[in-house]
């Protein structure tokens, strides 16, 4: 039985919702992950940083005891966001990065930008205090295909933002194409990408063909296979400008499987490292999953590597059909269906 020993990893994007969506999200993420990334697109959203602290509280409640997790917190940019809160947020010590979604790009993303530029003060000032971006690429106009919204979004807004902020430190989240990749490569060591499990293990092939699964729908949406495998080779390619970011995004199953519109997001986070074990080892390339899930995330926020270890273990087990989501169900991704690899501990 071949097994993997790695530096504990963290997730540096996920969703975990709050109240009582907690007690199945945390322990989940915490289970194998040190630290993440926390969006913060709750219903109303975390612009504030007392609200950052008060959802950061209700994040290490659910934590189970013996475990060693920190929740890093993101801020919600909204067109009312001044210079002055990101002064605020970066001396509080909790808030890692501001979170910037184009109105209307995702969930629960209404609060979100219209026109960056009235953002350039905020920015600007993020700069200076050396505070991190987390973007949702892709436009929202109506006029472009959802297919090509997050390659429309790297001429109409990242490139000038790279270009007028060339210091600030972006992330520019759960990339999808090639032209992302392409971007990504070329620009400055300011600036790195995110890639979810979901995106190297699947394409738009197994959400829409042989009837249409709501499981797989996910913003950004799942593209074409040439796609696919230029994200698997960028992910194992051990270029530290691509690092873990799961996007793991619950949804109860009844906002999933609604005919009048299927809320966007994929649970991973129940087995997470062991889908990306998954990913690598189909490509012979699990000699680079530590770098990915590991090293490079913490080395571009700033932060100290994990120092403790978990094993992954090839052996296969089969996710249940459904998990409990607070007073709902969830579907996981693989559900009914078996997983190859296994974390066996984690210190
Ligand atoms: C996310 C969610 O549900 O909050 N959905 C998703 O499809 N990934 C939002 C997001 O990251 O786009
Ligand atoms: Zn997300």
């Amino acid at each position: 039985m071949r097994s993997l020993t790695i530096a504990r990893p963290d997730d540096w994007h996920i969703h975990l919702r709050d109240g009582a969506y907690l007690s199945t999200t945390v322990p989940d993420l915490a289970r194998v992950f040190a630290r993440a990334i926390i969006m913060p697109n709750l219903l109303p959203p975390i612009d504030q940083v007392q609200a950052a602290e008060a959802y950061r509280n209700q994040i290490i409640q659910a934590i189970p005891p013996g475990i060693r997790f920190e929740p890093l917190m993101t801020m919600y940019l909204t067109e009312q966001t001044s210079a002055s809160t990101i002064v605020e947020a970066k001396k509080c010590g909790f808030v890692h990065a501001f979170k910037l979604y184009p109105a209307g790009a995702t969930t629960n993303s209404n609060a979100g930008i219209s026109a960056i530029k009235s953002l350039y003060p905020v920015f600007e000032e993020m700069q200076k205090q050396g505070m991190h971006l987390c973007i949702h690429g892709e436009v929202t106009n109506n006029e472009v295909d959802i297919f090509d919204r997050e390659a429309a979004f790297i001429d109409e807004s990242l490139l000038p933002i790279t270009k007028d902020f060339p210091k600030l430190k972006i992330i520019f989240e759960h990339i999808t194409t090639i032209e992302s990749i392409d971007f990504v490569k070329e620009a400055s060591n300011n600036v790195a990408a995110t890639i979810t499990v979901h995106h190297l293990l699947y394409n738009r092939n197994h959400m829409l063909a042989g009837g249409m699964k709501p499981l797989y729908y996910c913003l950004p949406i799942l593209k074409r296979n040439k796609h696919q495998q230029a994200l698997i080779t960028a992910a194992t390619s051990g270029s530290n400008k691509f690092f873990l970011g799961t996007d793991s995004a619950p949804h109860p199953r009844s906002a999933k499987e609604n005919i009048c519109g299927c809320a966007a997001g994929i649970y991973t986070a129940h087995a997470a490292i062991e889908l990306y074990a998954e990913a690598f080892d189909l490509v012979n390339a699990l000699d680079k999953l530590e770098g990915f899930s590991s090293f490079y995330g913490p080395d571009f926020y700033g932060l100290e590597r994990n120092k403790d270890k978990i094993t992954l273990t090839e052996e296969s087990w089969q996710v249940p059909a459904t998990l409990k989501f607070g007073e709902d169900i969830l579907v996981p991704l693989r559900s009914e269906d078996h997983i190859l690899w296994k974390v066996n501990n984690s210190t």
